[in-house]
């Protein structure tokens, strides 16, 4: 709840009334940014990205690589090392507000030739939908006693959350 007012309070501010954001307003909602930065982080929606085969012998850190390797980045892994990242079992968007945040070693989208060429696209859904139910609506759980959704998921291609329901509650402007 702190973090839905903390983030509402930037959107009314930077925005006013004018309505949701665009995309070219990230510089100007660094909490959102980071809050969807830290989603893509605890809950990378790839969790392990796609296969790759080496097409001739290489290594990667100093592991050996032979040639025809099918190589599986586990990216949920990565992005929960306990030598990168602080208390990385935690939602902690404020982590990515600070200078020194490890951005290199976040790699939802994956890296290199082949990584998301949907990067853009998604990232702008996220932020327009995201902004935009944050802005208008307060999500609580459903009912008293109801806790949060859970932040487990099947696995499979796609990272899949289990089923869960919400309170949209329409909200006004923060005074
Ligand atoms: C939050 C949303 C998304 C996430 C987290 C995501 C993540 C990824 C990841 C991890 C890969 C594998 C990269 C690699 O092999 O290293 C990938 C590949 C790919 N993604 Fe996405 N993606 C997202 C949305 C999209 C969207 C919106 C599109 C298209 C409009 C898209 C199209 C593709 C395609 C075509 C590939 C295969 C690229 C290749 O093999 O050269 N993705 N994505």
């Amino acid at each position: 709840p702190q973090l839905q007012a903390q983030l509402r309070e930037e959107l009314w501010r930077e925005l006013g009334p004018t309505g949701p954001p665009e995309p070219g307003d990230v510089g100007r909602l660094p909490l959102l940014h980071a809050t969807i930065t830290e989603t893509l982080r605890l809950c990378p929606p790839a969790p392990l990205a796609l296969p790759h085969c080496a097409l001739r012998h290489t290594s990667i850190g100093g592991i050996p690589v032979p040639v025809g390797s099918i190589l599986v980045p586990n990216l949920l892994a990565a992005h929960r090392d306990p030598d990168t990242w602080d208390h990385p079992e935690d939602f902690l968007p404020e982590r990515f507000l600070a200078p020194d945040a490890p951005s290199r070693a976040l790699l939802p989208f994956g890296c290199g030739a082949r990584s998301c060429p949907g990067e853009g696209l998604a990232r702008a859904e996220l932020f327009v939908f995201l902004g935009w139910i944050l802005r208008e609506f307060r999500l609580e759980p459903p009912a008293a006693g109801e806790g949060a959704p859970g932040l487990g998921g099947s696995g499979g291609t796609v990272l899949r959350p289990p089923p869960f329901r919400l309170r949209l509650l329409p909200c006004l402007p923060p005074a």
